[in-house]
């Protein structure tokens, strides 16, 4: 029995989880309704990345209990898939998180988020936006991954498409 939880800012990973859940027969909750005691042996947090930290991850370990849960980590934003050391990178740290609560970790797995620079609150855009001016200004040749992903990211104007019924099957095997 899995339950899955989900940090959001925007509602892209609520959206994300809500897709798993339904195709798992799983319940989806926001990590800031989490009840005090999970039943559910196996969870799924679905949480968002910001500045590389995952929205709510800090609550959802102190709520699981190493002798009890099993953790499957599903980050989303809008760091490639594909590339080849960012995710590694990326997950590093939060591996470490987990290793400290000495939980288990079932997996880890990453999905391409959303961003629309007009919907973010005020003290998003402006973190991004001098950002995104210094990035601008570069050669492309110059910026260093993480740079272009973000410039990519804020450009990108056609949204990600998921198979979630595989990506189910994916984190459940
Ligand atoms: C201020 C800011 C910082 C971000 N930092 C990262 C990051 O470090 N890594 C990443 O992959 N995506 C990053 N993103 C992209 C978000 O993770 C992405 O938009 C995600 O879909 C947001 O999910 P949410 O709608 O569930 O909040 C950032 C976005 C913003 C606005």
């Amino acid at each position: 029995m899995s339950l899955i939880i989900y940090g959001t800012q925007y509602g892209t990973s609520k959206n994300y989880a809500e897709k798993l859940a339904a195709i798992m027969g799983a319940a989806a909750v926001d990590y800031r309704k989490l009840p005090r005691n999970i039943d559910e042996p196996e969870v799924v947090f679905v949480g968002a990345l910001y500045a590389g930290r995952m929205t709510g991850l800090k609550k959802v370990l102190q709520v699981l209990e190493p002798e009890k849960h099993r953790l499957t980590l599903v980050t989303v934003g809008m760091t490639d898939p594909a590339h080849p050391t960012l995710l590694t990178e990326l997950q590093q740290p939060l591996r470490k998180k987990i290793a400290e609560k000495q939980l288990e970790l079932r997996g880890i797995y990453h999905l391409q988020g959303a961003v629309n620079y007009e919907t973010l609150a005020l003290k998003h855009k402006m973190l991004i936006k001098p950002m995104l001016l210094v990035f601008k200004k570069k050669k492309p040749e110059k910026l260093d991954a993480q740079a272009q992903m973000m410039l990519q990211a804020f450009e990108k104007t056609s949204p990600v498409v998921i198979d979630f019924v595989a990506f189910a099957e994916k984190i459940q095997n």
